[in-house]
C-alpha cells in the first residue's frame, strides 16, 4: 500500500553542494534555501558541521545558519559527526541534526576516520546530548546497498548498524545508497529485514538511473519519507563513484502522477533548479528539469 502523503527531505543544499568542485557563495546558498522553502519544501537539510578541511564547501555552516531567514513550519536539519560538530551546531541554534554512520568498515575509515565499531563511540554522546537539549536526531546509514571497495553489503550488517542508531535515540533512519547501485528487489529486502517501515526513510543516489524505481519500491513497502535533491545535485566527496541524488523534481513528478500529496510547487522548484544550474555553470541532470526548462 502506498502512503497517502509523502514527506520530502530536501538535501540539495547539503548533499548537493558538499560535492561541488568550487565553493558556492554564501549569498547563493541562502537564496537557494529560501527558494526551496518558497517552493513548499518543509524539511531542508541546510549544511554540515563537519571538519572544514574535510568538506571546505560547507565550511561556512555557522554563517549560513546566522544568515538564514527561517520560516515557520520549516525544519533546517544539519549533519553533525561528533561532539565538536554538535557544539558548533548548538551555538548556531539548530533544532534538528543528523548523524551519519557507515555500514562498511572501509567507508567508516574514509568518511569518518573511524572503524566500523568506533563510529558508535563518536555518535553516542552526540545523540544523548542532543536529545537532552531537545533536538531531534536523524541517523543516516551509508553504503546500505553496496560499497565501492567492499562490493555487496550483507543485509544483517546493515540492520545491525541501523538498529544501533535507533537504539541510541535516533527518531528516524535514512537508508543511504551512497553510490547509487541499488535495485528495487534489494530495497524491499532491506526494508523488510528492518521489520517495520515507520522509522525509515530512503536516500537514493541516481548513478545507475534506478533512484525512482527504488523509491517506488520503498513507498510500496510503506516508507513515507524520501530524500531528494533539487535538480539532482549531489554526491559524496569520500565516495568518488557517487553521483547526484534522486532529483526532487523527478520525485515530485512521480508523486503527482500517483496522486500522493507532498506540498511542493513543481514550477517554482524547477525554476529554482534552473537558476541554480546557471550559478553552477552546467545543466541540471534531472530529466524533469530538462523536460520543463531545457
Ligand atoms: P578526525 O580528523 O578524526 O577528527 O576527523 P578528530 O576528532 O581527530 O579531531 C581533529 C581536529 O579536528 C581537532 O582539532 C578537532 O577539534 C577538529 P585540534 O584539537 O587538533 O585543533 N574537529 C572539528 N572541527 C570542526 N568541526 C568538527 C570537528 N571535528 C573535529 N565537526 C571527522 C573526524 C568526523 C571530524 C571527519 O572525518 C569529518 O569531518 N568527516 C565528515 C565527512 C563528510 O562530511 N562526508 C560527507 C557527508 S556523509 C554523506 O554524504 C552520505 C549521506 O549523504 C548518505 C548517503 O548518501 O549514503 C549522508
Ligand atoms: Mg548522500
Amino acid at each position: 500500500d502506498l502512503p497517502g502523503e509523502v514527506t520530502i527531505w530536501e538535501v540539495g543544499p547539503r548533499d548537493g553542494l558538499q560535492n561541488e568542485k568550487s565553493v558556492v557563495d554564501l549569498d547563493v546558498k541562502l537564496e537557494f534555501i529560501d527558494r526551496l522553502a518558497d517552493a513548499g519544501l518543509r524539511t531542508i537539510e541546510a549544511t554540515s558541521f563537519v571538519h572544514p578541511k574535510w568538506v571546505p564547501q560547507l565550511a561556512d555552516a555557522a554563517d549560513l545558519l546566522a544568515g538564514l531567514s527561517k520560516r515557520d513550519g520549516v525544519r533546517y536539519p544539519v549533519l553533525v559527526p561528533n561532539e565538536r560538530g554538535l557544539d558548533r551546531a548548538l551555538e548556531s541554534g539548530v533544532t534538528n541534526i543528523a548523524i551519519f554512520a557507515s555500514a562498511t568498515e572501509t567507508f567508516a575509515q574514509k568518511n569518518l576516520n573511524r572503524t566500523l565499531d568506533s563510529q558508535f563511540e563518536m555518535f553516542d554522546p552526540v545523540v544523548s546530548r542532543a536529545r537532552a537539549a531537545g533536538l531531534e536526531v536523524r541517523g543516516y546509514v551509508s553504503m546500505v546497498f553496496g560499497d565501492p571497495w567492499e562490493g555487496p553489503v550483507p543485509v544483517d550488517q546493515v540492520v545491525t548498524v541501523g538498529r544501533r542508531l535507533l537504539d541510541m535515540g535516533c527518531s528516524q533512519l535514512s537508508l543511504g545508497d551512497t553510490i547509487g547501485v541499488a535495485t528495487p528487489g534489494q530495497v524491499e529486502a532491506i526494508i523488510s529485514a528492518f521489520g517495520s517501515p515507520e522509522a525509515l526513510a530512503v536516500h537514493f543516489h541516481d548513478t545507475y538511473g534506478q533512484a525512482l524505481a527504488n523509491t517506488l519500491a520503498a513507498l510500496q513497502c510503506g516508507v513515507s519519507t524520501v530524500d531528494a535533491s533539487a535538480g539532482g545535485l549531489g554526491g559524496c566527496p569520500y565516495a568518488e563513484s557517487a553521483t547526484g541524488n534522486l532529483a526532487t523534481e523527478d520525485l515530485v513528478w512521480m508523486l503527482d502522477g500517483l496522486g500522493l500529496s507532498h506540498g511542493v510547487d513543481l514550477n517554482k522548484l524547477a525554476d529554482t533548479s534552473a537558476w541554480m544550474a546557471t550559478r553552477l555553470g552546467r545543466p541540471s541532470p534531472s530529466r524533469v528539469v530538462q523536460a520543463l526548462r531545457g
